[in-house]
């Protein structure tokens, strides 16, 4: 009898036919879905609805993946999902087989040569890249050493617009609590060397658009990751009466799919220092977030906003160290009920509580950025009221399935609302710019992230 290494076994997987090699498994039990190049016998496996990966490994290499894999999970890293160790495989004649490795299929994911099958244009290929260098600096953020960072080792999803990557073999890989610039430098060469042969394979089969070339892609990957990695994790300063310029960074790293979970503030004579560390979460890892501490059941976007103030508020009370949920509640008495309180009763019905609330945030964020000057909560709700909540027509009140229906102004930063808003004058948020943002990819916007342009433009702004 084989045996089952797994933190939630599925019983329908123990009939299976381990003792034969993978190799030969019978095809009543596998499906064919698109996979990439590998060195091992990878197969997937069909149980009842579910699709499972088979990789047969020895035994200390899945053992090593399966517990790597588990953490990556762990730590909200896009990883694929582990299910289980299946050892002490043998033949009908005795012969020990190898252990195989079980995580749960990606649906609709698709290895980069499918994605590379038909040919793909630049601005494709340039998505790719941009996954491909997400997917790396949050790996480094957590502290993954990939050690074998390769397009054959990614898979792709498609999201919206654009791709989303997911690390599919940790074979090589190595948890550490944090990474040295020189182990960060390792994974940057591995990915050079690899990347560069990839592409080159993919150009010698004819697939890769003309106007591009394996070393400059190789070397954008390598400029791109750079730049993303300094906007991750750059410290930057700040004095205590521009509060509101964190929530510029916080907005930038939101747009890049970056969630910033703790704001580590250290004071100093001169004034304050804010430091920030982005941490990446979950697509509903907020709505889910948010009703377990305050018990607000509300959209993503808005919870993700709700718990970005709830951070702020954290580190103004200096209570970094408090218990979660209890800093929740004082958060529920002392900022969110006392701005709710601020419609009057006649205007109740026009926006739901944590949408006014959100509404305020944004409110507030522009004040702040016109007056140069961080607005109290309480202030710029009255101000809401008065010049936006009270002219609110009916018909703009919020209804449920609107986002469906109206194109976002952003579609990286849905907190920035809709496209067709008349809003009146903004302040300067470089995301929005029309030759940059990436709402403009219809006229001259680069297709991908261009951190130091950016940059620029913030700066000469300021
Ligand atoms: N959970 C999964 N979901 C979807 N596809 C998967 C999954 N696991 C493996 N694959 C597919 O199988 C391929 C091979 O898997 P993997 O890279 O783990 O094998 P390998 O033999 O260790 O590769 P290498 O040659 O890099 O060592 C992947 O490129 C991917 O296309
Ligand atoms: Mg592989």
């Amino acid at each position: 009898m084989p045996r089952f290494l797994s933190a939630r076994p599925d019983a329908r997987l123990i009939t299976l036919p381990w003792e034969t090699p993978l190799e030969a498994w019978p095809l009543d039990n596998l499906v064919a879905l698109p996979r990439g190049i590998s060195r091992h016998v990878v197969r997937f496996i069909k149980v009842g609805q579910d699709i499972y990966a088979a990789k047969e490994v020895v035994e200390h290499l899945a053992r090593h993946e399966y517990e790597l894999l588990r953490d990556l999970n762990r730590l909200d890293t896009p990883s694929v999902e582990p299910v289980g160790v299946v050892t002490e495989r043998f033949a009908p004649d005795g012969t020990p087989l190898d252990p195989i490795l079980l995580t749960r299929h990606l649906q609709f994911s698709l290895p980069y040569r499918s994605l590379f099958n038909r040919g793909v244009r630049l601005d494709t290929v340039n998505r790719l890249v941009d996954a491909m260098v997400v997917l790396l600096a949050r790996l480094h953020l957590v502290g993954f050493l990939w050690g074998d960072v390769s397009l054959s080792n990614t898979l792709f999803r498609r999201d919206a617009g654009s791709f989303a990557a997911y690390l599919v073999d940790a074979e090589t890989g190595e948890l550490h609590d944090e990474l040295s610039d020189g182990q960060r430098e390792h994974d940057l060469s591995i990915a050079r060397t690899n990347l560069f042969g990839e592409f080159l394979d993919v150009e010698a089969g004819g697939l890769l658009d003309e106007a591009l070339d394996p070393q400059t892609l190789v070397e954008s990957i390598e400029n791109r990751y750079r730049e993303l990695w300094a906007e991750l994790t750059e410290v930057e300063e700040f004095d205590g009466s521009e509060m509101h310029r964190i929530e510029s960074r916080v907005r930038r790293l939101n747009a890049l799919g970056f969630d910033v979970a703790e704001l580590d503030i250290t004071t100093d004579f001169a004034g304050s220092t804010v430091r920030i560390q982005p941490k990446v979460v979950d697509a509903g890892h907020h709505t889910r977030r948010l009703l377990r501490l305050t018990g607000l059941d509300v959209e993503e976007n808005q919870a993700r906003r709700l718990l970005n103030d709830l951070d702020y508020f954290r580190a103004q009370t200096d209570q970094q160290n408090a218990d979660e949920a209890i800093v929740a509640h004082q958060w529920l008495q002392q900022r969110f009920e006392p701005v709710i309180d601020q419609v009057p009763s006649d205007l109740r019905g026009k926006l739901e509580p944590a949408q006014f609330y959100h509404e305020v945030l944004e409110h507030r964020w522009f004040e702040s950025e016109r007056a140069g000057r961080e607005i109290p909560m309480i202030e710029a709700a009255k101000s809401y009221v008065r010049t936006v909540l009270r002219n609110l027509p009916d018909e703009q009140v919020e209804v449920p399935g609107r986002a469906e229906l109206a194109e976002l102004a952003n579609p990286y930063d849905p907190s920035q609302g809709y496209a067709d808003e008349e809003d009146e004058e903004k302040p300067y948020d470089p995301w929005e710019d029309d030759d940059l943002g990436p709402d403009a990819g219809v006229s001259a916007a680069p297709d991908f992230l261009d951190i130091e342009a950016l940059r620029q433009k913030a700066r000469k702004h300021s």
